[in-house]
């Protein structure tokens, strides 16, 4: 016997999901096309002031207004005129604020083009890795993680973070050997290296676009002491020569993050230090439910650090909410690390620690 009233709220949750997903794509059309910057700061406009702004076709635009008030992202003010409100600019148009959630949405035909993939992975056990996700040469992919990414190492990492580390700041200000491991396009590399020019970067990557990307962004930044390895030719040399070491939100995506760390263990100075950025995960699933970013966690999960986890035959495939405190603790020290050390800053998904020989 079926319950009514349950099935009731089921449909009309999944009504939500469905229409949070076309709302998404929305949202994807109004930061592409520059819409919210159109619109942020300029208080009620009309579709064709709007239209005006944004150098596009105004029917369009009435539509695409029209959807953004149904949904509650716009204001609507009486006599056809739309507002975008000071709190919805900061959320959508304000680009370096770290509250902007626009950059969510970027890449979003790319990564939802990537469903088409998935089905293998569920049937073969072989996940996408990142650098597989690339494939096409489309780089839009590497842009969404950065641009996700950027103004945290801007902002957080170099004059928030590194201070937390014992140190290190000392160390990098003297002149110090740091590598970035899975370190993506190079924004925290970039970000590093300007604050701290007596310091040498090495960034380490599988993910060839990603590593163009990366250097492309070195050249922009102005950067010489940053520079770019492709660890499929070789990954950290095991001679202890590095201060600093870090892997930002990419252990938990390797398909052997054990054989990393001891990688690392065995590249790092004896005084040297490892900072670890990797999701929270909690104890359990049960647990892991609580978690107020469970379905980003979980989705993003089998969409992309579960996929890459799984890359290769015998991947650990952690997958998002893998590798939880204790589990990371037991990994470092399997790897010959005896100092392991959970850094109290808040992160709405993320933990950081601190590991040292
Ligand atoms: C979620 S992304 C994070 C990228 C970067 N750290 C950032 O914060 O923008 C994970 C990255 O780890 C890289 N990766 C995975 N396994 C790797 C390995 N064994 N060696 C180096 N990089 C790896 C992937 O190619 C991908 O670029």
């Amino acid at each position: 016997m079926l319950d009514e009233a349950k099935l009731k709220t089921l449909a009309r949750k999944v009504n939500g999901i469905y229409e949070g997903a076309l709302v998404a794509g929305m949202i994807y059309l109004g930061d592409e096309l520059g819409l919210y910057r159109a619109m942020h700061g300029q208080g009620p406009l009309r579709s064709e002031e709007v239209a005006a702004r944004a150098g596009l076709h105004e029917r369009f635009v009435r539509e695409w207004l029209y959807t953004q008030v149904a949904s509650g992202i716009l204001d609507h003010h009486s006599e056809g005129l739309f507002e975008l409100s000071p709190e919805a600019g900061v959320v959508l148009a304000e680009e370096d604020d770290l509250r902007c959630m626009a950059r969510l949405f970027d890449g979003l035909p790319q990564r939802t083009a990537l469903l088409a993939e998935l089905p293998r992975s569920f049937r073969t056990g072989i996940g996408v890795s990142w650098a597989d996700a690339e494939r096409g040469g489309t780089p839009e992919r590497v842009h969404y993680m950065e641009r996700m990414l950027r103004p945290w190492y801007e902002q957080v990492l170099v004059p928030r973070l590194l201070p937390l580390l014992d140190g290190v700041v000392a160390r990098l200000e003297a002149g110090a050997k740091v590598a970035d491991v899975g370190c993506g396009s190079g924004v925290a590399l970039v970000a590093m290296g300007k604050a701290f020019p007596q310091s040498t970067f090495h960034g380490f990557e599988i993910a060839p676009l990603a590593l163009d990307r990366a250097r492309e962004n070195t050249i922009q930044a102005g950067v010489s002491n940053v520079s770019f390895f492709n660890a499929r030719d070789g990954g950290l040399p095991d001679d202890g020569s590095y201060d600093l070491i870090t892997t930002f939100d990419c252990l938990h995506d390797m398909t052997r993050p054990d054989t990393m760390a001891k990688a690392i263990h065995d590249a790092l100075s004896p005084e040297g230090s490892w900072l670890i950025v990797d999701p929270a995960g909690r104890g359990s699933f049960e647990e892991n439910l609580a978690h107020p970013l469970a379905v980003t966690g979980y989705a993003s999960s089998v969409m992309g650090c579960l996929q890459s986890g799984m890359s290769e035959q015998g991947g650990a495939g952690c997958g998002c909410f893998g590798l939880p405190e204790p589990v990371m603790q037991s990994l470092v020290e399997s790897a010959g690390f005896t100092r392991f050390r959970r850094i109290d800053l808040p992160h709405p998904m993320n933990n950081y620690y601190e590991v040292r020989p």
